[in-house]
């Protein structure tokens, strides 16, 4: 890394950990209002690796912030009609705040339509078309976890973001088409001039050549070099790719979307991977399980 590197950390630790000391003291006083602790379950099905150790994390945040969680293991046959059968026993759980089903789901199940069976009331990933459309609309309801989580990092390091030009690449319904929509809100952070890139835009270095702030899910290792970055921008990356490192104790390590190494001397802002946007997932899920469970408490109390 040159000498003149003067780059900042968008440190998803750090602010994650805030964030869930925050959310530890209101667990707190949702449990002495109504008597149970916020009430998070997630639905696994099959066992892909890279999945289950996402529910664990998941399962383990909610423990650190005294949250009750329930992990629900199907085997990879699980039919459709089964999922189902569990996601609506779920919605019926009067002791369950929200829960969620971890993506993606085997070949042979429907993912959309089981988005559409989680009652809107608990689906604390905001997946389903209800959570979308209010906040497409603007109105309170809960934001898909990932884009949240850039949303409340943008904002726990005071990154100016009003009339900016936001890239983001990536479509995916779970965060880039989502990205777009926060960032370009009336809002702070928001309120930026947004381009949403993805697989067929033509040229794309030159698209992201133009960013003040780049936030990259693509889902692909290493796409944006330090050619693709305009000197000074603030960069977000969302990839997450486990490739094999026979030097490392674990046989692995993890790369982003972005080249680091490379892109980090050009940039004011980056978040490092891992250590970035994970843990803001995270926090983000486990905020959405305090509305749900407060939100529960308010209709309680009035
Ligand atoms: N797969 C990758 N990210 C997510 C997420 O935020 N929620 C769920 N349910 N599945 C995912």
């Amino acid at each position: 890394m040159p000498a003149t590197a003067t780059y900042q950390l968008l440190d998803g630790r750090a602010c994650s950990d805030a964030l869930k000391q925050r959310i530890a003291q209101e667990a707190a006083e949702v449990l002495a209002k109504r008597g149970r602790a916020p009430h998070l379950a997630a639905v696994l099905v099959g066992d892909d690796g890279a999945s289950r150790t996402y529910v664990e994390a998941k399962v383990k945040a909610c423990e650190a912030v005294g949250f009750r969680s329930s992990l629900i293991r199907l085997p990879a046959s699980t039919t459709q009609q089964e999922l189902i059968k569990q996601v609506q026993a779920l919605n019926a759980d009067a002791d369950l705040d929200g829960f969620i089903v971890q993506l993606p789901l085997p070949d042979h199940l429907d993912a959309d339509a089981v988005t559409l069976a989680i009652d809107p009331a608990k689906d604390v990933d905001g997946f389903h078309p209800v959570s979308l459309g209010n906040m497409v609309l603007g109105h309170d309801g809960f934001l898909p976890a990932t884009p949240s989580g850039i949303v409340e990092l943008l904002r726990h390091y005071g990154i100016a973001t009003n009339g900016k030009h936001c890239v983001v690449v990536g479509r995916s319904n779970i965060v880039g088409t989502p990205m777009s929509i926060l960032m370009s809100r009336n809002s702070d952070p928001g309120n930026c001039t947004v381009t949403l890139a993805h697989s067929r835009t033509r040229d794309l270095a030159a698209v992201t050549r133009e960013a003040d702030i780049l936030i990259v899910a693509a889902g692909k290792p290493g796409l944006i070099g330090a050619a693709m970055v305009k000197q000074g921008a603030v960069v977000v990356d969302v990839g997450i790719h486990r490739v094999d490192d026979p030097s490392r104790k674990s046989g692995f390590r993890l790369l982003g979307d972005v080249r680091f190494e490379e892109v980090a001397p050009k940039c004011a802002w980056i978040t490092p991977v891992p250590g970035g946007v994970g843990p803001m997932t995270i926090a983000s899920l486990l905020l959405n399980t305090l509305k749900a469970a407060s939100d529960v408490t308010r209709k309680l109390v009035n």
